[in-house]
C-alpha cells in the first residue's frame, strides 16, 4: 500500500474491539505502511476531520499490550447512520475529501450489523463514482448476530462474564432459603438475538446447578406461562435464578420492557434503548407470590469487563483486523472479515473476506435447533459452540490495585 489507512470502532463497544485496532496497526505496520490513523468516534468524527496518529500510542510494544487490556472502544464510538446516497451526495463526498487530504486508501470500520451497513454504503459509492478508496469491515458485536462469519469478536468475552458472574450469582442466592426462595431475575443485553443471553446455559458445570431458566428473544415471551413456570421451580427450590434477554416480546410485538415503560428512547437506526425487563418480571413475581426477588441488570459490565475477556476472543479480534489490512493490501473492498471455524477438537478458526452485501443489516438468531423444547434453556449443541470461544485469559496490567488501560489524550 502506497496510501495511509485509517481505523475506526462504531456501534455497542465490546472488551476486545481495541485489539483488533491493535491487529490493524501491527499488519499495518508489517505492511510498511506510512501513516495509521485512528477516526475519534466513529464516521461521524471522521467526518468532521477527527483524526489520531494511532503511533502516538502503538509505536512501543507496552501501548499494544495495553491496548490489547482496555475496554470500551479507545478510539471512541458513534451510532451514526450514513443517509441514503440519493440527495446526500456531499455526505460522501465529504468522506472521500477526507481521505484524500490525508492521503487515506484504506478505511476499516470495526462494527456489527449497522456499522457494516455504513461499509457497504462507501463501498458502493466508490464504485458508482470510480473512486479508488477501498473500504473493509471488521466483525465485531457482543451480539454474535453478523450472518456468515461462525462467530463474532466481542461475544466470547461478553459470555464469558456473564456465565462466570451467573456462577456468583447462583452461589449467592443458594446461600439462604430454608424456608421460600429468593427468585432472582437476571438481565442480559442481546436486542434481537439471544446469543448473550444463551451464555447463561455455560455456568452449569461440575460446582455450579446452573440456572434454572432462559429466556431468548426468539422465543415469544409468554407472561402467564412464565409465571407458572416460576410458581414450579419456587415449589420445590430454595433457590431460582432466571436468565432473561432485554429483547423478549410478547405475541404482539411489544418488548416485555414496554410494559413497564412504553416509552422507550430510540437511537439513530431506530432501535428502542431496552431496559428494565428483569426489574419488571421481578416485580410482577414479587406481587403474585410474595416471594423475596431481585433484579440484576448486566448492562454495561458485560460489555466492558476485559479484566475478565477470553484469550481466543483477544487473538480473534487481533487476528480480523490483521487480516482486513492484508485483504486490503490484496486490493478487496467493500468486505467483511469472517471467522471460519475448522474444527471443535481440537477448536480451530481461520478467516477469510466476504461480500459485505450479504452481512449489512442482517440479523442472524441462535438457531432453533438449540433451543430445548419448553423454549426455555439451550441444548449440547449450543455448548458445543460457544464453549470454546471462552477459553483463555490475558492477565490485565495491574497499577495500584487496579487493571491499568491506555486511554486517548
Ligand atoms: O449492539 C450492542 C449492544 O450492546 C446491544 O446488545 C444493546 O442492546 C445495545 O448495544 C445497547 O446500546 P447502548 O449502549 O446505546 O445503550
Amino acid at each position: 500500500m502506497k496510501g495511509n489507512i485509517v481505523v475506526g470502532q462504531s456501534g455497542g463497544p465490546t472488551a476486545v474491539i481495541n485489539s483488533s485496532v491493535a491487529g490493524v496497526y501491527a499488519a499495518a505496520k508489517k505492511l510498511g505502511v506510512k501513516k495509521v490513523y485512528g477516526m475519534v468516534h466513529g464516521i461521524q468524527g471522521f467526518l468532521q476531520d477527527n483524526l489520531c496518529d494511532l503511533d502516538e500510542y502503538l509505536a512501543d510494544e507496552t501501548g499494544v499490550e495495553l491496548l490489547k487490556r482496555t475496554p470500551s472502544a479507545f478510539l471512541g464510538s458513534c451510532r451514526f447512520k450514513m443517509p441514503k446516497i440519493e440527495g446526500h451526495e456531499e455526505v460522501y463526498e465529504k468522506v472521500f475529501e477526507i481521505m484524500e487530504k490525508h492521503d487515506i486508501e484504506c478505511l476499516f470500520y470495526a462494527g456489527g450489523n449497522d456499522s457494516m451497513d455504513t461499509v457497504k454504503m462507501l463501498s458502493d459509492y466508490a464504485a458508482a463514482h470510480n473512486k479508488p478508496q477501498r473500504f473493509m469491515g471488521v466483525p465485531k458485536t457482543i451480539d454474535n448476530d453478523l450472518p456468515i462469519t461462525d462467530h463474532c469478536p466481542g461475544y466470547g468475552s461478553a459470555a464469558k462474564y456473564i456465565a462466570a458472574s451467573l456462577k456468583e450469582i447462583i452461589r449467592d442466592n443458594e446461600s439462604f432459603g430454608v424456608e421460600k426462595p429468593t427468585v432472582c431475575l437476571v438481565e442480559i443485553m442481546g436486542r434481537h438475538a439471544g446469543w448473550l443471553t444463551a451464555a447463561a446455559a455455560l455456568a452449569k458445570g461440575e460446582d455450579c446447578s446452573g440456572v434454572d431458566a432462559i429466556y431468548l428473544p426468539e422465543v415469544t415471551f409468554d407472561v402467564d406461562k412464565f409465571m407458572a413456570k416460576v410458581k414450579d421451580l419456587a415449589a420445590t427450590k430454595h433457590s431460582v435464578v432466571i436468565a432473561v434477554s432485554e429483547g423478549v416480546s410478547l405475541a404482539d410485538g411489544r418488548f416485555v420492557c414496554e410494559l413497564a415503560d412504553a416509552d422507550k428512547k430510540v437511537d439513530a437506526f431506530g432501535h428502542k434503548q431496552l431496559s428494565g425487563t428483569a426489574a419488571y418480571l421481578a416485580s410482577l413475581v414479587a406481587a403474585e407470590t410474595g416471594l423475596k426477588t431481585r433484579a440484576v441488570e448486566f448492562s454495561t459490565l458485560q460489555r466492558a469487563a476485559t479484566h475478565l475477556a477470553s484469550l481466543t476472543d483477544i487473538n480473534e479480534a487481533f487476528q480480523v483486523g490483521y487480516d482486513a489490512v492484508v485483504a486490503a493490501e490484496e486490493g478487496k473492498t467493500g468486505m467483511m472479515i469472517t471467522l471460519d471455524r475448522n474444527g471443535d477438537d481440537p477448536y480451530q478458526c481461520g478467516t477469510s473476506a466476504y461480500d459485505i452485501h450479504a452481512i449489512a443489516n442482517v440479523e442472524r438468531p441462535v438457531p432453533a435447533e438449540w433451543i430445548t423444547e419448553d423454549g426455555c434453556g439451550l441444548n449440547e449443541g449450543y455448548e458445543k459452540y460457544a464453549r470454546p470461544l471462552i477459553m483463555g485469559e490475558l492477565q490485565p496490567l495491574f497499577v495500584n490495585g487496579l487493571p491499568r488501560h491506555l486511554v486517548r489524550k
